[in-house]
């Protein structure tokens, strides 16, 4: 089939590249002409692992085209799928002004008959408002269907998921339409799901804000476990056991960030206000996260008080491992606050250090490896799982720093490695390794006899 796909974010420039990989001639088409020349060249304008070598692989193929020019990139597409951005506007709702904009260029451009797919996240009901803004500005006497089919990749193993999702959702209005957009997902061989469009719209947002929801709901527990005297990682193991709850999704740590579940589960509550109903629930998640974005800043006060003059290290920038993609990431937060409080710090992450600058408190300093970044310093925060933190030999802590403190907002590494190091170490929702010897929570636990 002949696509044309708008916007070459995450969403739409890893959905092109794959639908060229499956047979179709794609042209993925953007307004910003850095981004188009670098993607020409088989570059990726973003970190994601798998994905230049495919796109390279189809630029040479001739499936896959780029282009800045709506027109000449939409002339004779049999599918053309919307993939532009719905950020978040202040009041939380999901800003629509891009599709409305690109669904105007589309009603002007199309001159045969056409499927448009709204890939985009959006509100429930947005496909039917595109249906109308396209119909009322038609230049050429055309059919035209609008089919809202969601996108659930993960950043950082996008090109996995494309490949091995768990399911394609379809909402139209048309089943002859429906088994066409199921056509061109066949060669994936992956499940798929006919809907209608507003089913469709809020799977999306409900899936996003369940798994939301089962973050936060895990991270409560885990600051349960620390009063408690529980360990979070064997709690979740029990839990994730009963097959009804399931292993995913239960690693406790400094909440979520990331492009949608924040965005997604703002846009969900702005709707639920706007038609009457208080989702209280997911009000509580969005609270709960926020709070926990902040929980090494608590851990750090409870322990040192003031952090005046202190040096601290952060290791991990980006909301995620193997992404570059600074979104929502706990580390702005936290490092504004570290550098508010009187700290210095010094930054290092394998791939989101040149976006980093963009979104950190410009007296952030940056370090050039994991070594020189921790050397002489205080305090260590590890804020995203990397595979490279998780390797380290933690000896280095207690060689290159001040004092061997470390706090890891993900659970990297064991206690028991944490003990045989020789370092303190505080983690989420487990017992505090202290000076070697005692858990903190012994030593709570022998408090409370006396
Ligand atoms: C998410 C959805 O998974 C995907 O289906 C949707 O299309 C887009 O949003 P993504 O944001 O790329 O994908 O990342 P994901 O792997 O889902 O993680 C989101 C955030 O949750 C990250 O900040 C991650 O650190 C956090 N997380 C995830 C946890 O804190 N604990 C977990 O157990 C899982």
């Amino acid at each position: 089939m002949k696509v044309s796909v708008i916007g070459t974010g995450y969403v739409g420039l890893v959905s092109g590249v794959s639908l060229a990989d499956i047979g179709h001639d794609v042209t993925c088409i953007d307004i910003n002409e850095r981004k188009v020349s670098l993607m020409s060249k088989g570059k990726s304008p973003f970190y994601e692992p798998g994905l230049e070598p495919l796109m390279k692989k189809n630029i040479v193929s001739g499936r896959l085209h780029f282009t800045t020019e709506i027109q000449k990139g939409l002339l004779n597409a049999d599918i053309v799928i919307i993939a532009v951005g719905t950020p978040m506007k202040d009041d939380g709702s999901a800003d629509i002004s891009q599709i409305k904009q690109v669904s105007l260029q589309i009603a002007e451009s199309i001159v045969k008959d056409t499927i448009i797919i709204i890939k985009s996240t959006v509100p429930v009901g947005t496909n039917e408002l595109i249906r109308d803004i396209i119909f009322s500005n038609l230049s050429h006497n055309v059919e035209f269907s609008v089919v809202s089919n969601p996108e659930f990749l993960r950043e950082g193993s996008a090109v996995y998921d494309t490949y091995h999702g768990d399911r394609i959702i379809i909402g139209s209005d048309n089943y002859r339409v429906a088994e066409c957009v199921a056509t061109m997902y066949k060669p994936l061989g992956m499940n798929i799901l006919i809907t209608d469009i507003r089913s469709a719209e809020m799977i999306k947002y409900a899936s996003n804000a369940f798994l939301a929801t089962k973050i936060s709901f895990i991270n409560e527990i885990s600051n349960l476990c620390e009063r408690l005297g529980a360990n979070i990682e064997e709690v979740a193991l029990g839990m994730g056991t009963d097959k009804r709850i399931g292993h995913e999704f239960l690693n406790a740590g400094i909440g979520y960030g990331g492009s949608c579940f924040p965005k997604d589960t703002n846009a969900l509550v702005q709707v639920s206000d706007q038609v009457g109903y208080n989702f209280e629930l997911l009000k509580g998640v969005i609270r709960v996260n926020q709070r926990q974005q902040k929980l090494l800043l608590h851990k750090l006060k409870h322990r040192f008080g003031s952090l005046k003059g202190k040096r601290i290290a952060v290791l991990g920038l980006s909301f995620k491992p193997n992404t570059d993609d600074m979104r929502e990431a706990a580390s702005i937060i936290i490092t504004d606050k570290l550098i508010e409080q009187g700290a210095e710090v010094v930054v290092y992450d394998p791939k989101a250090m040149k976006n980093a600058v963009q979104w950190l408190n410009p007296k952030v300093n940056y370090g050039i490896s994991i070594k020189e970044t921790i050397r002489e310093t205080d305090i260590a925060l590890i804020l995203t799982e990397w595979d490279v933190f998780k390797e380290l030999d933690l000896s280095i802590f207690v060689e290159l720093m001040n004092s061997p403190i470390v706090f890891d907002g993900r659970n990297c590494f064991t206690l028991d490695e944490a003990m045989e190091a020789g370092i303190e170490y505080h983690s989420v929702g487990r017992p505090v390794i202290n000076n070697n010897i005692i858990p903190d929570r012994l030593v709570k636990l022998a408090e409370s006899y006396v």
